[in-house]
This record gives structure tokens, sequence and C-alpha cells, in this order.
């Protein structure tokens, strides 16, 4: 859907989009460290998604950039400032979360305005504001019903309307999606990212849904037991993943990720009773560093059923998703490997043996601490 064009007049002066960073942030409850000397930039106008598994700490890192929670080391700032000191609601950000925290007992309009009439902006701007900001939300019909009366997807517009409406220099959004139905959220995913390149806001998003990341960021930090792990464009991540940890947490279905050891005939990888060939730059890298084991990663989609592949399997089940088939095939030494297949062909069947063939080199991982081993 739509969002409409241009910038919506009489919203007032639009604040520039400030750039975020938290350097060296670290907060701990009692024994557990949320967050780890977490240092991120986040540039005036970006996407960052902040995305890691349940319990990593981005709600607590989104929770100190909004000055809701104190860092127990570290400073943040936005712009230039330094606002470690500054209370939330100086600070100039607005914070859209799950729950989306409408009034109940008032109507839409009401609800956008309210941080207007908190700031004693007159009643003649404000109707004008929330006009402008309902039209870009596609919101102007609803302006008279109370939440009750509207969609999750409605309310969830009504509580960035409300947020938008104060023009804050910078957005934090905590899973603001992962109360919609699949539909919705898709729905929404495309609205939230046309609204930021149409408004060029700065966005700190967080969530646990690795497509939303993938789908919506200009950069993806990823996160883990508090420790930020990477930092990239999604593409960069993706094909890069910086350890083992990223490259099965990042792509859609996951990574296979297979223990190996190394001096295979022919320099190859030997695993699960087959082998993996690598190229001499491959062979080269894991001899520079004298491993003997070593973590494979292999994307799904360089996996292909082929006679002459060099991995034996039984398929364990077929999953037919229209444009593509996900096929599982359980290994002699018993783990399960996911192959996409694209298209619409194939007949595979529970029990069939196949051979699996790897396209191109696998990831390679050092298997003592995860770290990606690349040139
Ligand atoms: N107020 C709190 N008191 C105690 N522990 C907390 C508090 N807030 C968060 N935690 C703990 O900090 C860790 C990170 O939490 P959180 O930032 O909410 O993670 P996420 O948003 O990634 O799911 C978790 O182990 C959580 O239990
Ligand atoms: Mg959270």
């Amino acid at each position: 859907m739509a969002v409409g064009t241009g910038e919506p007049e009489g919203t007032g002066a639009t604040e520039p989009a400030s750039s975020v960073a938290l350097v060296g942030v670290s907060k701990s409850f009692g024994d557990v460290t949320a967050v780890d000397d977490l240092t991120l930039e986040v540039a005036a106008g970006e996407f960052m998604v902040l995305l890691g598994p349940s319990g990593c700490g981005k709600s607590t890192a989104l929770r100190i950039v909004a000055g809701l929670e104190e860092p127990t080391s570290g400073t943040v700032r936005i712009g230039d400032r330094v606002v470690d000191e500054v209370e939330a609601k100086d600070r100039d950000v607005a914070m859209v979360f799950q729950n989306y925290a409408l009034y109940p007992h008032l109507t839409v309009r009401r609800n956008i305005e309210f941080p207007l009439r908190s700031r004693g902006v007159p009643a003649r701007d404000r109707s004008s504001m929330v006009a402008a900001t309902a039209r870009s939300l596609q919101l102007d019909d609803l302006l008279d019903r109370k939440p009750a009366q509207l969609s999750g997807g409605q309310r969830q517009r009504v509580a960035l309307a409300r947020a938008l409406i104060r023009r804050p220099r910078v957005f934090l959004m905590d899973e603001p999606l992962s109360n919609l139905d699949a539909r919705l959220r898709t729905e929404m995913r495309a609205e939230l990212a046309e609204l930021h390149s149409r408004l060029g806001v700065t966005v700190l998003y967080v969530t646990h849904d690795q497509v939303e990341a993938m789908t919506m960021g200009d950069r993806i930090a990823i996160m883990r037991g508090g420790v930020l792990q990477q930092v990239d464009t999604p593409q960069a991540v993706h094909d890069r993943p910086a350890n083992a940890f990223v490259a099965a947490f990042v792509g859609s279905p996951p990574m296979n990720i297979l223990p190996g050891r190394v001096g295979g005939e022919g320099g190859a990888l030997s695993v699960e009773g087959g082998f993996i060939p690598l190229t001499p730059r491959a062979g080269r890298l894991l001899s520079d560093r004298g491993l003997r084991e070593v973590t494979a990663g292999i994307r799904p989609e360089h996996l292909v059923v082929d006679q002459t592949g060099t991995l034996e399997a039984t398929v364990s089940v077929a999953e037919f998703l229209g444009h593509e088939l996900h096929l599982g095939c359980r290994l002699p030494g018993g783990r399960l490997v996911t192959v996409r297949v694209p298209g619409t062909g194939g007949s595979w069947r529970t029990g069939d043996t196949v051979r699996l063939a790897v396209v191109g080199d696998p990831h390679l991982f050092d298997p003592s601490d995860g770290a990606r081993i690349d040139d």
C-alpha cells in the first residue's frame, strides 16, 4: 500500500535527522550482562536494525538510547550531543513499541495529537498537523474512531503517526510489527521502508526476525548474548557472515553448518562420510592457519541434487512452497541438511537416496570461536 508522496504540508518545521552513537555501552542487571561493551554508530537518516535472538540485549540497548535505562558504563550521543545526563523527554527521540500503547478512551485524532497537546501547541496548528500526518499514513477516514474499532495494522499506523507528529530527530522501534499477522507484517514492512525513505528520518529498529532485518535495514547490527557480532549491509552480512552464529541466524532457510576435517584427498574437506572439494584458495586459507578441524557453512541454495555429488544423503522431508522446494536430507552421520531446489520440478519422496554436490567453496569457520576464515 502506498503511503502518499511528497512531504506533508503544515506539519511544522522538520528537524534534521540526527546520527546516534553508542560508545562502549554496557548494562548489567545483577549478574546478567544485558549489553556488553556495545559500540555502534547510526548515520543520520540511516535505517539501522538491531537483530538477534530473544534476550540478547536489543531492547536494553534501545532503552539506553531513549534514556529509559541508565547504562552501567559507556556514552550515548545523539547528533553531536552527549546525552548521558539528558532526560528521556529531552532527547528528542520517539519510541514505538510492540504493544502500541494507544489511549483506548481517546479517538484516533486525540491519540495522534496527544504529544502536541502536552507540548502546548495551539489548536489551529494541531489540527493541520494531525490532518497532514493522518493523510501521510492513510488514516484520514479513521480520525473519529476509538482504537478498539481499528484493525491491528491501523492501530500500528496510529502509533506511528503519534510518534511522527513530534518530528523527532530519531525513531526507536522495538519489534513494532510482531503483534501483526503475517500478511499485515509484510505490508507494514513495505510501508515503514517507504516512510523512512520519504521522510529521511534516522531509525534504530529492534527485531528478532531476520527477514524484517534483511528487507528493511540499510545496515544490520547482529547481537548475541549482549555482544555485537557484525554490522554491515544485508547483502554483506548474508554473503560474508563474520562468524558461524551470524551465518546460521541470517538467511532463510538457515545455512547448513557441518563440522569437517581438513586434509582429505586432493585437499578436500571430509564431512559426514563424504567430502567437499575445496578450491586451492580455500585449501591455502586452512593450511596457513594449520587447522585440522573446520566448520563448513553451506547455504541451502548452494547444495544441488546431482548424481556426481560428493555427499550421500537420504531424503527426510520434501517441502513444496510453490516456487521452490526445500529438501531436508539426512547425511550418514545423522545431520540434517536443507537443499533449496528452485522452480517446481523434482519429485523426491521420503526415503529416496540422493547425492548432493556443493556449489563453490563452503563458508569456513574456526571451530574454536566460530570466526570466519577468510583472506
Ligand atoms: N529490568 C531488568 N531486570 C533484570 N534483567 C533484565 C531487565 N531487563 C532485561 N533484563 C535481562 O537482560 C537480558 C537482555 O534483555 P533484553 O534487552 O530485553 O533482550 P531482547 O530485547 O534482545 O530480547 C535478558 O537476559 C533479560 O532477562
Ligand atoms: Mg526485546
